[in-house]
Protein backbone atom coordinates (compact mmCIF):
# COMPACT_ATOMS: atom_id res chain seq x y z
CA UNK A 1 0.00 0.00 0.00
CA UNK A 2 1.40 3.80 -0.85
CA UNK A 3 1.36 6.52 1.33
CA UNK A 4 0.55 9.50 -0.09
CA UNK A 5 3.69 11.99 -0.55
CA UNK A 6 5.32 15.06 1.07
CA UNK A 7 7.05 18.24 0.08
CA UNK A 8 10.44 17.87 2.16
CA UNK A 9 13.61 19.30 2.45
CA UNK A 10 16.03 18.09 4.54
CA UNK A 11 19.00 19.86 6.90
CA UNK A 12 22.22 19.33 5.66
CA UNK A 13 24.41 16.49 7.21
CA UNK A 14 27.44 14.65 5.82
CA UNK A 15 27.27 11.36 4.99
CA UNK A 16 29.95 8.74 5.23
CA UNK A 17 28.63 6.27 2.69
CA UNK A 18 26.88 5.94 -0.95
CA UNK A 19 25.62 2.72 -0.15
CA UNK A 20 24.86 2.48 3.26
CA UNK A 21 21.10 2.75 2.10
CA UNK A 22 22.34 6.40 2.13
CA UNK A 23 19.76 7.62 4.63
CA UNK A 24 22.26 10.63 5.95
CA UNK A 25 22.35 13.22 2.88
CA UNK A 26 23.00 16.51 2.06
CA UNK A 27 19.70 18.32 1.21
CA UNK A 28 19.81 19.29 -2.56
CA UNK A 29 18.59 23.02 -3.41
CA UNK A 30 15.66 22.34 -5.12
CA UNK A 31 15.72 26.18 -6.69
CA UNK A 32 14.80 25.21 -10.53
CA UNK A 33 13.62 27.82 -13.04
CA UNK A 34 12.36 30.76 -10.23
CA UNK A 35 10.67 27.62 -8.25
CA UNK A 36 12.20 27.98 -5.21
CA UNK A 37 12.37 24.85 -2.33
CA UNK A 38 12.74 26.58 1.23
CA UNK A 39 15.53 24.63 3.19
CA UNK A 40 13.06 24.27 6.36
CA UNK A 41 15.30 22.16 8.35
CA UNK A 42 12.74 19.06 9.23
CA UNK A 43 14.25 16.75 12.16
CA UNK A 44 15.70 13.22 10.88
CA UNK A 45 12.94 10.30 11.71
CA UNK A 46 13.23 9.95 15.35
CA UNK A 47 9.77 9.90 16.54
CA UNK A 48 7.63 8.80 13.75
CA UNK A 49 4.30 8.45 13.42
CA UNK A 50 3.10 5.02 11.48
CA UNK A 51 2.99 6.70 8.12
CA UNK A 52 6.08 7.91 8.33
CA UNK A 53 7.53 4.28 9.75
CA UNK A 54 6.06 2.21 6.82
CA UNK A 55 7.20 5.53 4.70
CA UNK A 56 10.87 4.94 5.60
CA UNK A 57 10.62 1.30 6.38
CA UNK A 58 10.20 1.54 1.54
CA UNK A 59 6.54 1.59 1.22
CA UNK A 60 5.57 3.00 -1.84
CA UNK A 61 4.85 6.39 -1.92
CA UNK A 62 2.44 8.24 -4.40
CA UNK A 63 3.48 11.91 -5.57
CA UNK A 64 1.09 14.73 -7.16
CA UNK A 65 3.32 16.15 -9.99
CA UNK A 66 0.45 18.35 -11.71
CA UNK A 67 1.59 21.21 -9.78
CA UNK A 68 4.85 21.36 -10.91
CA UNK A 69 5.74 23.81 -13.43
CA UNK A 70 8.00 23.52 -16.06
CA UNK A 71 11.53 24.03 -15.17
CA UNK A 72 10.33 22.90 -11.54
CA UNK A 73 11.87 20.10 -8.99
CA UNK A 74 9.50 18.51 -6.15
CA UNK A 75 11.12 16.83 -3.69
CA UNK A 76 9.72 13.88 -1.85
CA UNK A 77 11.03 11.32 0.58
CA UNK A 78 10.86 7.46 -0.22
CA UNK A 79 12.89 4.83 2.54
CA UNK A 80 14.50 8.22 4.13
CA UNK A 81 15.92 9.34 0.77
CA UNK A 82 15.14 12.26 -1.05
CA UNK A 83 13.44 12.13 -4.62
CA UNK A 84 13.24 14.37 -7.18
CA UNK A 85 10.32 14.95 -9.59
CA UNK A 86 11.81 17.85 -12.11
CA UNK A 87 9.67 18.46 -14.65
CA UNK A 88 11.92 19.33 -17.84
CA UNK A 89 11.33 21.77 -20.31
CA UNK A 90 12.25 21.69 -23.98
CA UNK A 91 15.55 23.36 -23.62
CA UNK A 92 16.43 21.07 -20.88
CA UNK A 93 15.60 17.52 -22.72
CA UNK A 94 17.32 19.68 -25.99
CA UNK A 95 20.01 19.22 -23.53
CA UNK A 96 20.50 15.90 -23.54
CA UNK A 97 21.96 15.32 -26.95
CA UNK A 98 24.34 18.18 -26.92
CA UNK A 99 26.66 16.86 -23.72
CA UNK A 100 26.55 13.40 -24.28
CA UNK A 101 29.81 12.92 -25.43
CA UNK A 102 31.18 14.49 -22.21
CA UNK A 103 29.36 11.93 -20.19
CA UNK A 104 30.63 8.69 -18.62
CA UNK A 105 27.79 6.49 -19.00
CA UNK A 106 25.55 7.84 -21.29
CA UNK A 107 23.25 4.99 -21.94
CA UNK A 108 23.10 3.90 -18.00
CA UNK A 109 24.54 0.68 -18.93
CA UNK A 110 26.79 0.92 -15.43
CA UNK A 111 24.98 -1.18 -12.51
CA UNK A 112 26.12 0.49 -9.26
CA UNK A 113 23.12 2.03 -9.19
CA UNK A 114 21.33 -0.28 -11.95
CA UNK A 115 18.48 1.75 -13.86
CA UNK A 116 15.39 0.42 -14.43
CA UNK A 117 14.61 -0.55 -18.21
CA UNK A 118 12.02 1.82 -18.98
CA UNK A 119 14.66 4.62 -17.83
CA UNK A 120 16.91 3.03 -20.51
CA UNK A 121 16.87 6.18 -22.81
CA UNK A 122 17.96 9.40 -23.01
CA UNK A 123 16.23 10.91 -21.00
CA UNK A 124 16.24 8.39 -18.23
CA UNK A 125 12.44 8.46 -17.52
CA UNK A 126 9.48 6.77 -18.94
CA UNK A 127 7.93 10.45 -19.84
CA UNK A 128 10.82 12.61 -21.31
CA UNK A 129 9.11 15.15 -19.63
CA UNK A 130 9.44 14.28 -16.07
CA UNK A 131 12.12 13.06 -14.10
CA UNK A 132 12.22 10.96 -11.16
CA UNK A 133 15.61 10.30 -9.43
CA UNK A 134 17.08 9.81 -6.41
CA UNK A 135 19.13 13.33 -5.14
CA UNK A 136 22.10 11.81 -3.57
CA UNK A 137 25.07 11.68 -5.40
CA UNK A 138 26.73 7.99 -6.33
CA UNK A 139 30.15 9.19 -4.76
CA UNK A 140 29.34 9.53 -1.04
CA UNK A 141 25.73 10.68 -0.59
CA UNK A 142 26.21 14.48 -0.32
CA UNK A 143 22.86 15.92 -2.61
CA UNK A 144 23.74 17.60 -5.57
CA UNK A 145 22.23 21.21 -5.84
CA UNK A 146 20.50 21.97 -9.30
CA UNK A 147 22.07 24.10 -11.11
CA UNK A 148 19.46 24.84 -14.05
CA UNK A 149 20.68 28.27 -15.21
CA UNK A 150 23.05 27.79 -18.40
CA UNK A 151 25.92 29.15 -20.54
CA UNK A 152 28.96 30.97 -18.13
CA UNK A 153 28.85 29.61 -14.56
CA UNK A 154 31.38 29.20 -12.16
CA UNK A 155 32.95 26.36 -11.35
CA UNK A 156 31.23 24.80 -14.49
CA UNK A 157 32.86 26.12 -17.28
CA UNK A 158 31.28 28.70 -19.93
CA UNK A 159 29.04 26.19 -22.14
CA UNK A 160 27.55 24.74 -19.06
CA UNK A 161 23.74 23.15 -20.48
CA UNK A 162 22.16 22.81 -17.12
CA UNK A 163 21.85 20.23 -14.34
CA UNK A 164 23.41 19.33 -11.44
CA UNK A 165 26.19 20.03 -8.98
CA UNK A 166 27.53 18.41 -5.89
CA UNK A 167 29.55 20.43 -4.14
CA UNK A 168 31.52 17.66 -1.60
CA UNK A 169 33.96 16.82 -4.67
CA UNK A 170 32.73 18.44 -7.87
CA UNK A 171 30.46 15.73 -9.91
CA UNK A 172 28.80 17.18 -12.24
CA UNK A 173 25.31 15.71 -13.84
CA UNK A 174 22.82 16.51 -16.48
CA UNK A 175 19.81 17.05 -16.74
CA UNK A 176 18.90 13.27 -17.05
CA UNK A 177 21.11 12.90 -14.06
CA UNK A 178 23.94 11.28 -16.08
CA UNK A 179 27.39 12.00 -14.67
CA UNK A 180 29.92 13.81 -16.24
CA UNK A 181 33.12 11.69 -17.45
CA UNK A 182 36.19 12.36 -15.12
CA UNK A 183 34.10 13.09 -12.07
CA UNK A 184 34.40 10.96 -8.72
CA UNK A 185 30.92 9.92 -8.71
CA UNK A 186 31.02 6.71 -10.11
CA UNK A 187 27.68 5.89 -11.40
CA UNK A 188 24.55 8.16 -12.99
CA UNK A 189 22.10 9.12 -10.34
CA UNK A 190 19.74 6.83 -9.56
CA UNK A 191 16.47 6.17 -11.26
CA UNK A 192 14.15 4.59 -8.53
CA UNK A 193 10.96 2.30 -9.88
CA UNK A 194 7.81 4.40 -10.51
CA UNK A 195 4.90 4.41 -12.51
CA UNK A 196 2.18 6.45 -13.37
CA UNK A 197 -1.12 5.94 -12.40
CA UNK A 198 -2.56 8.73 -14.31
CA UNK A 199 -1.59 11.93 -16.23
CA UNK A 200 -0.53 13.84 -12.61
CA UNK A 201 0.23 10.94 -9.99
CA UNK A 202 3.11 8.30 -10.09
CA UNK A 203 4.04 6.02 -7.57
CA UNK A 204 7.75 5.95 -6.46
CA UNK A 205 9.03 2.80 -5.03
CA UNK A 206 6.91 0.41 -7.44
CA UNK A 207 6.62 -0.27 -10.95
CA UNK A 208 4.46 -3.00 -13.32
CA UNK A 209 6.88 -5.51 -11.59
CA UNK A 210 6.19 -4.68 -8.44
CA UNK A 211 7.49 -3.04 -5.37
CA UNK A 212 11.38 -2.25 -5.21
S1 LIG B 1 29.79 13.00 -2.72
FE1 LIG B 1 29.33 13.94 -4.63
S2 LIG B 1 31.23 14.18 -5.56
FE2 LIG B 1 31.71 13.22 -3.70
Amino acid sequence: MSQTSQDLSFPAQPSSSAKSERRTWLIACGAAGGVAAAATAVPLLTSMAPAEKARSAGAPVEVDIGDIPPGGLKTVEWRGKPVWIVRRTPEMLASLEKIEGQLADPKSDRTAFPTPTYAKNRHRSIKPEFLVTVGICTHLGCSPVSKFDTGNQPGLGTDWQGGYFCPCHGSNFDHAGRVYANKPAPDNLEIPRHMYLSDTRIVVGKDEKGEA
